[in-house]
Parts: C-alpha cells; structure tokens; sequence
C-alpha cells in the first residue's frame, strides 16, 4: 500500500501569542508530528524557543514532538529535552565532535536520535553512522529562518542519502526541511523523502488544516 508521505508542522510559524490554538488545530489535523525548532543565536543566526516553552507544548500537543536542536554543544541538553517532553532529538553534524557518542545518547534517554545536514555538508559524512541514526533532517534551506526558498540541489541529496540507506539496508527515516511546498513536496516525495516539515506552508495559508490534509493525499 502506498504509504503517505509524514506531515510535521513546525510551529515556528505558528501564532506564538496563542500557541495552544494552534497545537488544538494540530492535534485535531492529519499532522504527524510536531517540529520544534531551537535556535540559539550561535549555531544560527537567530534565537526561538526554549525548554520552558517545549514543556507547555508537550502539555497540550497530543503529537509527537520532532525537536530540532539548532544549538552548539546540543549534548549538554539531551536530558533536558526528554525531560520536556520530546520523543525525537535532532542535532546538528556539524555541531557535534562526537556524534556517535551524542546519537548514543539520545537512544539511551529513549527518543529516535536524529542528524542534520546544512545545505552544503557532504551526505557522505553519514556512511559511518547511518546504521546508528533514526533519522536524518536534511536542510534545504540555510537553518534560522522559516519562509525561506527552497534549495533546488537538495532534491539530488535526498535521492543520495535514499542510495546510501538502502545500501545499508538501515531503516533510517528522511525528514526535509525547509521551503517545502504545494509546488515542491511531489518531487521531495518522488526524491525519497518520508517525511516534510512545513512551516509556511502550513501557517500562512487560509486553512492550516486543510493544507496539511492536501500534502498527506499525495
Ligand atoms: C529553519 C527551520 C525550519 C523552518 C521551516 O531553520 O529548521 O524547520 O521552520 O519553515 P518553512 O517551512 O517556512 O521553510
Ligand atoms: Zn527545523
């Protein structure tokens, strides 16, 4: 059976003057998970959201929470995220020295341990760790801002990181993120992609819901 392609909604876009609201509309949509994306001015040239914030998300969201680290040092926080609430932890390669220490960790406190890929890091630097890795977040955009134009190239790196996966024969989910769109996730999808994330896309149009329910038919 064709299975359909997964839907995170990054609330980064979303009404953060009335947060709940939003995680109610998600919680009764077809989304999948949740991406919340933490931004901390060093890795990215911005700053979000925080754990206190993730903690009353968790309170209402009845999803999964997608949690993408976009921080220096995320191994200093991986039990405090799990402690927040989050059932999947992505960090950054090339925030991490030891990666497949920090990925370890993540499956030790009992969430899907994820790795993100910049726009312009090799999908080469996965081979030794793709056995160990749930998931990988590729960027399509340069992280630190959502409403960005999607990066073309990456649709070839989906289609080489799908190559490395079944090479392996890992298991690993592929998640991108950034500008997806009505007008490009049919290609995200036929590149080899499980999984999107959509915070424009999904925020700035008329109906949420119904956006979120047109990319889950395709
Ligand atoms: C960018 C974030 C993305 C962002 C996506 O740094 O990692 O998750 O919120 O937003 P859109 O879908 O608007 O590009
Ligand atoms: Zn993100």
């Amino acid at each position: 059976m064709h299975q359909s392609v997964i839907v995170a909604p990054s609330l980064l876009s979303a009404n953060f003057g009335n947060l709940e609201a939003d995680i109610r509309m998600l919680n009764e949509s077809k989304a999948d998970w949740l991406h919340l994306d933490i931004m901390d001015g060093v890795f990215v040239p911005n700053i979000s959201f925080g754990i206190p914030v993730v903690k009353a998300i968790r309170k209402y969201s009845e999803k999964p929470l997608d949690t993408h680290l976009m921080i220096v040092q995320p191994e200093r926080y991986i039990h405090a995220f799990r402690e927040a609430g989050s059932d999947m932890l992505t960090v950054h390669w090339e925030a991490c020295t030891h990666l497949h220490r920090t990925v370890t960790q993540i499956k030790e406190e009992g969430m899907l341990a994820g790795v993100s890929l910049n726009p312009h890091t090799p999908i080469s630097g996965l081979e030794d760790i793709i056995d160990d890795v749930n998931l990988v977040l590729l960027m399509s955009v340069n992280p630190g801002f959502g409403g960005q134009k999607f990066i073309t190239r990456a649709l070839h790196r989906i289609t080489e990181l799908r190559e490395m996966i079944e090479r392996h024969h890992a298991d690993t989910l592929i998640e991108v993120d950034g500008g997806v769109s009505r007008d490009n996730i049919q290609q995200i999808i036929d590149a080899g992609a499980d999984a999107v994330v959509a915070g424009n896309a999904v925020f700035g149009s008329q109906d949420p819901s119904a956006e979120i329910a047109y990319m889950k038919r395709l």
